[in-house]
């Protein structure tokens, strides 16, 4: 077997590569290096080594489950996730510290929302310790996927369904829970690179009472044609406002808003219609540590206009700028990045990445 030195180093022979990814699984520390530049990672779907599968049903609660090759997975057509969307997902990342930790950032409380959502979408709850157990085996059987230190993160994917037959619309009898992970870049095109964003007229994410606040798979279709749209007009995402005035900020496609004025941090309360956001808590909860005040309410889109600085956070987003944003016939610039917006993403990476203190607690070494 190889030394683990050869790992993350560029000394393994590119032509080698083609063999062992498609090798059987071998212990982490001694893979090779994936056949990937890690330069030019994108946030994009790649095949990894393992994933895990365990079934649950009402009656027994979760199998113990099983750690496995990476595969498809068999599903009847008849499938409750398939036919009613009876399922959630959640979205973490494990990250190499400088000095070759591998990290996860706030697992426990992934843990938690999956398990409200489950609650919210009548599935069982996958107990929190059983939840953070497997998404720190997956991240440690995929060892070799994690990105160097500041060159990307193995994003790890659970997820919640209903597997079994259903016709009429109820919940399912029996559920899957399902982890897999995939080494990813920037989520938008040029990472700390402003982006431009327009406010949807036509279209909302979710309504008071209905499932903006969970995870649920089936939010996430019915915004993909109206951010194709925007996309195919220049624009990197949109914007949804809320969707009973339609005049308050809600988020910024699959990532929470936050905007700054005269040194104020401002993002839209929680309520109901909004993700909680663990990147938005712990922004919150880091610019208040550093005696930043931060006000959680609705942000009228006119007044998030008049704003200095603007971003978004999110997992896959991190802490991503707000260059412009279009609404309606207006088209406010807010400059290149701010310095608030600058100075939260420092500290919240270098936490994330182990390349400064973890005074919070927040990440737990695999
Ligand atoms: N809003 C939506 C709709 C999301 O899908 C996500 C991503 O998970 C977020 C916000 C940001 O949440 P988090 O910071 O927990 O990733
Ligand atoms: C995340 O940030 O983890 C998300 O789920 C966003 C998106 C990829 C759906």
């Amino acid at each position: 077997m190889l030394p683990a030195l050869i790992a993350h180093t560029t000394l393994w022979p590119e032509a080698l590569n083609a063999f062992f990814v498609r090798a059987p699984h071998m212990a982490s520390s001694e893979s090779p290096v994936p056949p990937i530049d890690w330069d030019a990672l994108t946030f994009s779907f790649t095949e990894t080594d393992r994933m895990f599968v365990a079934h649950g049903t009402w009656e027994d609660g979760w199998s113990e489950g099983e750690m496995m090759d990476f595969q498809p997975l068999t599903l009847t057509p008849a499938a409750c996730v398939l036919n009613y969307g009876q399922g959630l997902f959640e979205g973490m990342k494990a990250r190499m510290a400088p000095d070759g930790r591998i990290t996860l950032f706030r697992p426990e409380m992934n843990a938690r929302r999956a398990a409200e959502g489950s609650a919210r979408l009548v599935m069982p709850e996958v107990p929190e310790e059983m939840f953070v157990d497997v998404v720190k085996r997956v991240a440690s059987e995929n060892r070799r996927w994690v990105p160097p230190n500041g060159r990307g993160e193995l994003y790890i994917r659970p997820i919640i369904f209903g597997s079994s037959a259903r016709l009429g619309v109820a919940p399912a009898d029996e559920y899957m829970f399902v982890v897999f992970a995939v080494p990813v870049g920037p989520y938008f095109k040029g990472g700390m690179t402003p982006i431009s964003l327009r406010v949807s007229q036509d279209h909302h994410r979710a309504a008071p009472g209905g499932s903006g606040g969970v995870k649920a798979i089936g939010n996430y279709a019915p915004g993909m044609m109206p951010s194709k749209k925007a996309k195919s007009e220049g624009y990197s995402e949109i914007i949804y406002l809320d969707a009973v005035d339609h005049q308050y900020v809600e988020e910024v496609g699959a990532a929470n808003f936050f905007c700054v004025r005269d040194n104020v941090l401002y993002t839209p309360e929680l309520t109901g219609t909004i993700l909680p956001g663990i990147t938005r808590l712990s922004i919150i909860e880091l610019a208040r540590s550093i005696g930043l005040e931060v006000k959680e309410e609705r942000v009228d889109i006119d007044f998030a206009l008049e704003c200095d600085e603007a971003f978004c956070a999110g997992t896959a987003a991190v802490i991503s700028p707000i260059g412009s944003i279009e609404h309606v016939e207006r088209v406010v610039n807010y400059g290149d990045v701010g310095k608030v917006t600058l100075d939260l993403y420092r500290r919240l990476t270098g936490i994330m990445d182990g390349s400064s203190e973890d005074p919070f607690g927040w990440t737990l070494e695999i």
